[in-house]
């Protein structure tokens, strides 16, 4: 697989958990969710910007060449531009939430194949649940469930198609990959997965405990010596 760029957000504060500390540092096993796409991509990416709350908290995270921790700012957005302004080295970058930990090659392989086509690709999957649009609270339309996706991460980009959409003019609600359609780029989806989800309420850590085995089969830890290109 080509090297390539990682930005790994990890700044929020997890307010729907409603936990004592910020999900990412939750114990997942025997480590914090963070760590767990934390060493599968460095696995795999010889440049990796890690946004965080406050840097102090990088005492306990892994310590490795290839790893730059940055403050992150109030929103996710916020903290993309924080870790692009850290300066990305590669051609390809891909944002990923660090409260989806259970990352794995197959998707970077298949985010790194389309970005040899398209300017940015993301990984998509069906909707589970019925959907309503609820304005000024009636529930007055519903639309078809199979003309939706939910969208995962990571989420791969050209680096210089990143920039481009960050200095782009904010239109309302448009996540980056359709900024960069709009501007005039080629965007694709590829195939999400169901252990793609994102830790969000408390159930989720309770179906990533049920994971972490099965994960780890499949993406062991890496030594501490790093086996990407540096
Ligand atoms: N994130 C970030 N900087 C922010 C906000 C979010 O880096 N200012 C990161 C989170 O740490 C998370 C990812 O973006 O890994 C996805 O965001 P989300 O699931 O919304 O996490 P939180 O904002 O922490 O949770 P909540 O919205 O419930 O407060
Ligand atoms: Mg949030």
């Amino acid at each position: 697989m080509i090297d390539f760029s990682v930005i790994i957000l990890a700044a929020g504060s997890g307010t729907r958990m409603n936990s004592d500390i910020p999900k990412q540092y939750l114990l997942l096993g025997h480590k914090p969710v963070i760590n767990y796409s934390l060493d599968t991509l460095s696995k795999y990416s010889s440049d990796i910007i890690v946004t965080l709350p406050d840097l102090e908290q990088t005492v306990s995270l892994p310590q490795k060449p290839q790893i730059r921790y940055v403050k992150g700012g109030i929103s996710r957005e916020d903290s993309i531009q924080n870790a692009i302004s850290a300066g990305i080295k590669h051609k390809y970058v891909l944002v990923h939430d660090s409260a989806r930990p259970f990352v794995t090659k197959d998707i970077l392989q298949k985010i790194c194949d389309s970005l040899e086509t398209v300017e940015s690709a993301y990984p998509v999957m069906p909707v589970v649940n019925s959907i309503v649009i609820d304005a000024s609270n009636s529930l007055h339309s519903t639309p078809q469930r199979s003309q939706f996706r939910e969208i995962q991460t990571p989420q791969g980009f050209h680096t210089e198609w990143l920039q481009r959409a960050m200095l782009a003019p904010e239109q309302t609600h448009a996540h980056i990959p359709e900024r960069i359609r709009l501007l005039g780029g080629r965007v694709a989806h590829v195939e999400g997965s169901p252990w793609l989800f994102k830790i969000t309420y408390k159930p989720s850590i309770y179906a990533a405990h049920a994971h972490i085995d099965e994960y780890l089969r499949a993406e062991p830890e890496p030594s501490s010596t790093c086996n990407c290109e540096v």
